[in-house]
C-alpha cells in the first residue's frame, strides 16, 4: 500500500478554540478510511483544511508526495480530490439532471476534466450514466427540491463522481438517511472501491463505519487519538473513553462498546 493523501500535524484554531491541535491521518491508496469521534472533535474541519476551504495555521497536507497546504479549493478538486458536505450543497429549484450540468460545467471540473483528456461523450450522457448508477436516473428530470434527503446524498455522489476524483471525503453519507439508502450508499462506495476509488469517510453511524471500512482513525479534541482496524478500533478504551467524555455522543459510546 502506498499513501495518497497525508495531512501531518495539522493545527487550527477560531478565535481561542482549537478545533485542531496537532492532528495526522495517512490515507493509504485504495483504501476505505474512516474518520470518526465524538462532536466537535475536529472532523469537519480537517475535510476543510485538507480541501482548501480553511488554511491551516501549522502542519502540511500533500497528495501524491506534492504538498498541497493550503491550496484552494478548485486547485485541490482539480488535483482529483473531491469532496461532499455534511449539508448537502444542491439546487433545489432545477433539476436534478441539471444539478449534474452545472457539476460538469464548474471550472474546476473542466481543468479536471482537461487533464484526464476524458472521453468525446457529451456531458449529458456523462450526467445520466453517473444518475444511473446511483440509482436517480429515473427521477432525473423532477426538480431536486422533491428528492428525499437521502436521495440528495446520493445527487452529492454522483456530482462529485462527474470530474473521476482520484480520493472521495464523504462527511456524513448516512447522517439522516434511511437504512435502506444506506446500504444502497454503502454498496456504491464497495463498488467505486473495488474499482479503484480511495475514500475518506467521516460518519457517526457505527455499522457502517465498521462494516465498509478497512482502517479507521479516532479523533478526540482535535488530535488523531487511535488508528487501526475497526475490530482494534472498536475495542480500544481510549475511544470508550473519548466518546463517554464526550458528553453527546453516549448513545454512540454504548453501540461501540455493544459491538
Ligand atoms: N468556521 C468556524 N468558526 C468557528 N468555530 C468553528 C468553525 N468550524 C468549526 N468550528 C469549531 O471547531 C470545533 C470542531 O468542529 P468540527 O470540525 O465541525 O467538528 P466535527 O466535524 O468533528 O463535529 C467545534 O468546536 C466547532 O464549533
Ligand atoms: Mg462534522
Amino acid at each position: 500500500m502506498t499513501t495518497l493523501l497525508e495531512a501531518h500535524d495539522v493545527s487550527r484554531s477560531f478565535g481561542g478554540l482549537q478545533a485542531l491541535a496537532g492532528c495526522s491521518l495517512l490515507v493509504e491508496r485504495g483504501s476505505i478510511t474512516g474518520l470518526i469521534g465524538p462532536n466537535g472533535s475536529g472532523k469537519t474541519t480537517l475535510f476543510n483544511v485538507i480541501t482548501g476551504y480553511i488554511k491551516a495555521d501549522t502542519g502540511r497536507v500533500s497528495f501524491e508526495g506534492k504538498d498541497i497546504t493550503n491550496a484552494r479549493p478548485n486547485a485541490v478538486f482539480a488535483l482529483g480530490i473531491g469532496r461532499t458536505f455534511q449539508m448537502t450543497r444542491i439546487f433545489a429549484r432545477i433539476s436534478v439532471v441539471e444539478n449534474m450540468l452545472v457539476a460538469t460545467q464548474r471550472e474546476e471540473s473542466w481543468l479536471r476534466g482537461l487533464t484526464r483528456s476524458k472521453s468525446s461523450k457529451s456531458e449529458l450522457d456523462n450526467a445520466m450514466e453517473w444518475l444511473d448508477f446511483v440509482g436517480l436516473a429515473r427521477l432525473a428530470h423532477l426538480p431536486a427540491g422533491a428528492l428525499s434527503y437521502g436521495q440528495r446524498k446520493l445527487l452529492e455522489l454522483a456530482y462529485v463522481l462527474v470530474a473521476d476524483p482520484d480520493v472521495i471525503l464523504l462527511d456524513e453519507p448516512a447522517g439522516g438517511v434511511n437504512l435502506t439508502l444506506i446500504n444502497e450508499i454503502g454498496e456504491k462506495i464497495r463498488s467505486l472501491n473495488a474499482a479503484g476509488k480511495t475514500f475518506l469517510i467521516v460518519e457517526h453511524n457505527m455499522e457502517f463505519v465498521m462494516n465498509l471500512c478497512d482502517t479507521v482513525t479516532v479523533m478526540h479534541q482535535g488530535c488523531n487519538l487511535v488508528t487501526g482496524r475497526p475490530d482494534e478500533v472498536r475495542s480500544n478504551p481510549l475511544v470508550l473513553d473519548a466518546y463517554l467524555g464526550g458528553g453527546d455522543d453516549e448513545d454512540v459510546a454504548e453501540e461501540m462498546s455493544n459491538g
